[in-house]
């Protein structure tokens, strides 16, 4: 392998925002797509298992990985197109996401601001549909780029061939592991409108009295709500929303909803209901609660923390005493929403 490129038994403690410790045997930075394609005519290229690393901000490292982490750094943003109705903007998979967003800002492109404050990188966006106070990425998504780590060729993949859904894509499913995201191309609407119908977004507004804000207005109000309610990954290690709202069907619902009546719901176009997870995690009294070295924040308890020390095998604990504690009182699964490596 090329020594310039890759760095052997790599700590990767300080590579996730959860700070779990692990070691990967190999890792090779990729600042722009001809690396990987220098990489990929090595003979060891596909005997070695890969992993495809951006900001680490959705992840649980259990233990060492005996392969080639690939940490992706491709960096750049433009404005690639300008249309009658919309800018076309592209950045590198690389861009720290909320650097990206406030750049859109500045350069008067509006249309990602609901999505600020949100960890990680551009090309890790589209992987689990991002989404946050009314928006998700697939909404102002247009195409992206990516390498094929099997057969090394350039793929583009619009919006349908994405198969974008809530917190989720084929990225995560039929192509996981299969390609890695070069570049990311963003579609935002010249006849902008706010969104401000997510019920805490509405609230803010109306606290600091703006009835018609502006997108730089409705993306300071979502980093005010978000640095109230989520621990900032720097100082308390966390990977956001650790499950999924559950969805389920309207039968369920009504069983559940006769016996808790405040139970805050989102009814789904497709008839399903959407739950909160994080008001059934509280309701089993798991808010702020501990276990050893991770907890449940006290201010979100959709979100476990790394308390200080704690492992892969800590976090995977608790989340399993939570999913059946909820299973146990409302009958409803819950889904983990990072990635476990
Ligand atoms: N709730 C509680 N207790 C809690 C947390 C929430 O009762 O400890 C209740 C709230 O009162 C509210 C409802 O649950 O009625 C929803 O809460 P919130 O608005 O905080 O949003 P969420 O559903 O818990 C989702 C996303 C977040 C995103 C926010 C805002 C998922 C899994 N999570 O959280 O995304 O920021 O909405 O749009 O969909 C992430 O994916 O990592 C993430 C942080």
């Amino acid at each position: 392998m090329p020594a310039d490129l890759l760095r052997r038994h790599v700590p990767l403690h300080r590579l996730n925002s959860f700070g779990l410790p692990a070691h990967a045997d190999w890792l090779a930075v990729i600042n722009a797509p001809a690396q990987l394609t220098a990489l990929m005519r090595q003979p060891e290229w596909r005997y070695l298992q890969r992993f495809v690393l951006g900001g680490g901000s959705n992840l649980v490292l259990t233990g060492d990985f005996a392969g080639l982490v690939l940490q992706v750094k491709i960096a750049g943003r433009e404005r690639v197109a300008e249309e009658t109705d919309a800018w076309i903007v592209r950045a590198g998979a690389g861009e720290n996401w909320h650097a990206f967003v406030c750049w859109t800002l500045e350069c008067g492109w509006p249309g990602l601001e609901n999505l600020a404050l949100i960890p990680g990188t551009v090309g890790a966006a589209p992987i689990q549909n991002i989404g946050a106070y009314g928006l998700e990425m697939a909404e102002r998504f247009h195409q992206l780029e990516a390498v094929d780590l099997e057969t090394g060729e350039s793929v583009m993949f619009d919006s349908p061939a994405c198969q974008f859904g809530y917190r989720d894509s084929v990225f995560k499913r039929e192509a996981a592991g299969r390609y890695l995201i070069t570049a990311v191309t963003f579609r935002l609407p010249k006849r902008w409108q706010p969104v401000t119908r997510y019920a805490d977004l509405a609230r803010e507004l109306e606290t600091r009295r703006i009835a018609q804000p502006t997108a730089r207005q409705i993306a300071n109000a979502v980093v005010a709500i978000r640095s109230r309610k989520l621990p900032d990954p720097a100082c308390i290690g966390n990977a956001g929303s650790f499950f999924k709202n559950p969805l389920v069907d309207a039968a369920t619902f009504s069983h559940l909803a006769v016996r808790y009546p405040n139970l805050p719901h989102y009814p789904q176009p497709d008839g399903r209901i959407k739950l909160a997870a994080g008001w059934l995690i509280e309701h089993c009294g798991w808010k702020g609660q501990n276990r050893g070295p991770v907890g449940v924040y006290e201010h979100q308890a959709l979100v476990l923390i790394n308390r200080g020390g704690a492992r892969g095998a800590d976090v995977l604990r608790l989340a399993r005493a939570i999913q059946e504690t909820v299973w146990a009182e409302f009958g409803v699964e819950l889904e983990p929403e990072p990635v476990v490596l």
